[in-house]
C-alpha cells in the first residue's frame, strides 16, 4: 500500500497525475536525485515526458520540461503559488521578506505590483540614473581588477562588491563597500542561502527534516540576523523621508511612499501594514543581488575562455562608441554584445529549476490532474539545452541570436528564459538586464580578460545549490590602452 502511494502515477480517486519514476518507500525518488537535480530532470523527461511527477520524501513535485508547458502553466493563477516547505517556512519565520517566497494571493499581488512601479523608475532607458548608479560601480571594479597589475587574481570578491553597490544603491541608495562590515553578514548569508534551498533536500522532504537538520537550520537563522537587521536599519530609515514622488531618492523611498498613500481600508483588506509593504524593498535587494553576481561571474569566465568572442564584441563597442563608454541607449546598436549577454543567461541557465511554485487549487495541465499544494519546478536548464531550440547546446555560440545580416534575431532571443515566465516571473529583468549589458560592456572596453593558463576555468560545472554558482578561478585582467 506504501509502496503503492510512493510510485504509482494515479492517486486514490483514480484522476490521472502525471508519470513518474518509481521511488523507495519514505524516500521516494530522494537517494537518486544526486547533487544536480536538474540533470537529473532532464533523463527523467527523456522517459516520462515533458510533464512528470517524483516522490522526494514527504513532497510530491511535478517538473515542467518544455517552453511551452511551462508558460501555459505559469500563465495561470493557480500555479502563482509558493509551496509550503520547511525551507521556505524557516525564511520567512525569521526574515521579512515581503512577497517573493510567499504565495501568490492578492497581498503577493499588490505588493508585486508595488515592486515594479518602484524599480520601473530605474528602467527605463530614457532615465539616467541606472546609468549613474553603474558609472560609480564600475569605476570601482576597475579600479580594483586594474590594481591586480595583469596578474591572475581571484575577482570573485571585487565582483560582489560590485554587484552589492549596484543594487545598494538602487534600493537605498547607498554604496555597500566591502568597508561596510554588513557586507560579510550577507556573504555568510549569501553562502548558505544557495544549500538551504536546494532541492529535494532532507529538511523539506523527510518527516523531521529540521529536527535532524536542526543545526544547520540554527546557523541558517543566526546568518539571516544581522542582514535582517541591517535592512531593517535602512528601510526605517526612509520611513519619514517622501512626502511625494518628487522627493524620491531610490526604490525603498519610492515603496515608502507608496505604503504611506495606500487608503487604509485596503490595507486593511489586504491584511497588510505599513511595514509589511516597506519590507518588499528587502524582497528586491536579496533577488536583485545575487543573481547579477553570478551573471557576471558566468560571463567573464565565458569570455575568458572564448577570445574570439571578447574580440568581436569589443570590436562592436569600438565601432559604435568610440572612447566614450557604453549607454543604454547603444543598446539597439550592439546586437553581438546583446547576443553574448543572451548566450551567457542560456549556457550558464544558472537559475536552473528557477524558484519552485505550488498549485494554490486542484487543477489540470495538459489532461493530468495536479492536487493542491503540489510543488512544480519549471526546468529551465533542460530548456536552454534543448536541441530543438539550441542546437549544438553545449556549445557557446552568441551568433545563434543573430540573423544572416546581423540583428538581433528576436524570435531566437525570446526563447532564452532566465526570468522565468508568467505570473511569478522575475521583477527585476529589465533592470539586470541593462545593469548587465552596461557593466559587460564597459568591461569589455577597458581590460581583455585571459585564462590563467596554471589554472583554467571549469565552465562545464558549477556549484551545487538553489543556482548554478559559477566556479572562480583566478583571471588575467589585462588593461586596454586608450
Ligand atoms: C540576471 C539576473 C536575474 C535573474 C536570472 C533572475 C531570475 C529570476 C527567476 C528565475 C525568478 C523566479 C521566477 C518564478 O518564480 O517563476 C525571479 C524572481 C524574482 N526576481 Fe529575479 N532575476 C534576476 C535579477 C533580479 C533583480 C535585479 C531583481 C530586483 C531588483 C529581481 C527581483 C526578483 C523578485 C522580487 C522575484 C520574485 C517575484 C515573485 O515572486 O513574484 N531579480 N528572478
Amino acid at each position: 500500500m506504501l509502496w503503492t502511494h510512493f510510485t504509482s502515477g494515479k492517486n486514490k480517486f483514480s484522476r490521472r497525475e502525471p508519470p513518474g519514476p518509481f521511488g523507495l518507500p519514505v524516500l521516494g525518488y530522494m537517494p537518486f536525485l544526486g547533487s544536480e537535480a536538474h540533470v537529473t530532470f532532464i533523463k527523467l523527461a527523456r522517459t516520462y515526458g515533458n510533464i512528470f511527477q517524483v516522490q522526494l520524501g514527504l513532497q510530491k513535485v511535478v517538473v515542467l520540461s518544455s517552453i511551452d508547458i511551462i508558460k501555459e502553466a505559469f500563465g495561470k493563477d493557480v500555479f502563482a503559488g509558493r509551496p509550503h516547505s520547511a525551507s521556505f517556512q524557516i525564511f520567512l519565520n525569521n526574515s521579512s521578506s515581503s512577497f517573493s517566497f510567499r504565495t501568490g494571493n492578492a497581498q503577493w499581488k499588490f505588493l508585486r505590483k508595488v515592486a515594479m512601479k518602484a524599480l520601473g523608475m530605474f528602467a527605463s532607458s530614457r532615465n539616467s540614473r541606472l546609468e549613474a548608479v553603474v558609472d560609480e560601480a564600475a569605476d570601482e571594479l576597475f579600479a580594483e581588477l586594474a590594481a591586480f597589475e595583469g596578474h591572475p587574481s581571484n575577482p570573485q570578491r571585487s565582483i560582489f562588491d560590485c554587484a552589492a553597490s549596484v543594487i545598494g544603491r538602487i534600493v537605498f541608495g547607498l554604496d555597500f563597500s566591502s568597508k561596510d562590515g554588513a557586507l560579510k553578514s550577507i556573504l555568510s548569508m549569501n553562502q548558505k542561502f544557495a544549500n538551504f534551498f536546494a532541492v529535494g533536500s532532507v529538511l523539506d522532504s523527510l518527516p523531521f527534516g529540521s529536527w535532524i537538520m536542526g543545526s544547520s537550520v540554527r546557523d541558517f537563522v543566526e546568518s539571516i540576523k544581522p542582514v535582517e537587521e541591517f535592512m531593517k536599519k535602512h528601510i526605517i530609515e526612509h520611513v519619514k523621508y517622501c512626502e511625494e514622488e518628487n522627493d524620491v531618492r531610490d526604490v525603498a523611498d519610492a515603496i515608502a511612499l507608496v505604503a504611506q498613500q495606500t487608503p487604509a481600508d485596503l490595507k486593511g483588506q489586504l491584511g497588510l501594514t505599513d511595514d509589511r509593504i516597506r519590507c518588499s524593498a528587502r524582497d528586491l535587494f536579496g533577488a536583485g543581488f545575487t543573481t547579477v553576481m553570478e551573471s557576471i561571474r558566468w560571463a567573464i569566465n565565458l569570455l575568458a575562455v572564448f577570445p574570439e568572442v571578447q574580440r568581436r564584441a569589443r570590436e562592436e563597442l569600438d565601432q559604435v562608441c568610440g572612447d566614450r563608454p557604453v549607454r543604454l541607449t547603444d543598446r539597439s546598436n550592439i546586437p553581438y554584445n546583446e547576443a553574448v549577454l543572451l548566450e551567457v543567461f542560456r549556457f550558464s541557465s544558472f537559475v536552473a529549476l528557477s524558484l519552485p511554485h505550488s498549485t494554490m487549487e486542484d487543477t489540470t495541465l495538459r489532461g493530468y490532474f495536479i492536487p493542491k499544494g503540489t510543488t512544480v519546478f519549471s526546468n529551465l536548464y533542460a530548456h536552454h539545452n534543448d536541441s530543438q531550440f539550441f542546437p549544438e547546446p553545449d556549445s557557446f555560440k552568441p551568433c545563434r541570436f543573430l540573423t544572416i545580416d546581423g540583428k538581433l534575431d528576436s524570435d531566437a532571443a525570446q526563447l532564452v528564459i532566465p526570468f522565468g515566465v508568467g505570473k511569478r516571473r522575475c521583477v527585476g529583468e529589465n533592470l539586470a538586464r541593462q545593469e548587465l549589458s552596461l557593466l559587460i560592456g564597459r568591461l569589455l572596453q577597458k581590460f581583455e580578460i585571459h585564462q590563467d593558463p596554471a589554472n583554467p576555468v571549469n565552465i562545464r560545472d558549477a556549484m551545487p545549490g538553489l543556482t548554478r554558482g559559477a566556479i572562480q578561478v583566478p583571471l588575467i585582467f589585462k588593461r586596454i590602452a586608450v
